[in-house]
C-alpha cells in the first residue's frame, strides 16, 4: 500500500509515520505534500528519503482550484490512502469523497468532543480531567468522520494548552502509527491505546 502525507508544519507526526513503514508494515510512504512550501516537515520528509511537494494554498484564487491542484499532484503517485498529518486546510466534501474510506487525520482531542481549534484551551477551560487525540477516517463534515483509535491523558491542574498539547502530541505519536499499520492491513477495528502510567 502507498501512504500520501499531508502536512501543513513540522511534520512531527508525518515522521513517526513515515519511520514505522518499514519492514513487514503494509504500506509505505510514498509522498510528502504540504500546503505550506515553509513547512518544517519538507526537510524532515527529505532526509528520509521520501519524496515531497508544496502546493501554496495562498497562490490558487479559491478552495477549489488549490485541491484541483492536490488532486492532480496526488494522481501522479496514485496512493492507496492519505493520511492528515497536522494539516491545517478544511478539504471540501467534493475532496472528500473523493477519498472517503481511504483518508485519516489525527485531532488533538477526544472526539466528538472539540472538534475544530484551539482543542486544549477548551478541554482546560471546560475542567476536564482528561484529554486526548483521535483518529478518525475523513468525511465531509469537519472531525466528524469513524473514530479508528484514541489516546488518553490527564490534564493536570497548572496545564496550559501549551504543555496539555505536548503531553497529547506524545500519544499521537503513539497512536497514529499503530492505527495507520492496522488501516493499511485492512483491519478498521477500534484501537483504544491503553493510558501510559506515571505519566508526567
Ligand atoms: C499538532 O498540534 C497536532 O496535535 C496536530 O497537528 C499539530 C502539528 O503536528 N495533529 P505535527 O508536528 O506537524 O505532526
Amino acid at each position: 500500500k502507498k501512504v500520501a502525507i499531508l502536512i501543513s508544519g513540522g511534520g512531527s507526526n508525518m515522521e513517526v509515520l513515515a519511520r514505522d513503514m518499514t519492514g513487514d508494515h503494509p504500506a509505505r510512504p510514498c509522498l510528502v505534500l504540504s500546503n505550506d512550501p515553509d513547512a518544517g516537515g519538507l526537510a524532515r520528509a527529505a532526509a528520509l528519503g521520501i519524496p515531497t511537494a508544496a502546493i501554496d494554498h495562498r497562490t490558487f484564487p479559491d478552495r477549489a482550484a488549490f485541491e484541483s491542484a492536490l488532486l492532480t499532484r496526488l494522481a501522479e503517485d496514485a496512493p492507496d490512502i492519505i493520511a492528515l498529518a497536522g494539516f491545517m486546510r478544511i478539504l471540501t466534501p467534493g475532496f472528500t469523497r473523493a477519498w472517503q474510506g481511504r483518508m485519516l487525520n489525527i485531532h488533538p482531542s477526544l472526539l466528538p468532543l472539540y472538534k475544530g481549534l484551539h482543542t486544549h484551551a477548551r478541554a482546560i477551560d471546560a475542567g476536564d480531567a482528561q484529554a486526548g487525540c483521535s483518529v478518525h477516517e475523513v468525511t465531509a463534515e469537519l472531525d466528524d468522520g469513524p473514530i479508528l483509535g484514541q489516546a488518553r491523558v490527564p490534564v493536570l491542574p497548572d496545564d496550559t494548552p501549551d504543555t496539555l498539547a505536548a503531553r497529547v502530541l506524545i500519544q499521537e505519536h503513539r497512536l497514529y502509527p499503530a492505527v495507520l499499520r492496522r488501516f493499511a492491513g485492512g483491519d478498521r477495528t477500534r484501537l483504544d491505546l491503553p493510558p501510559v502510567v506515571n505519566i508526567n
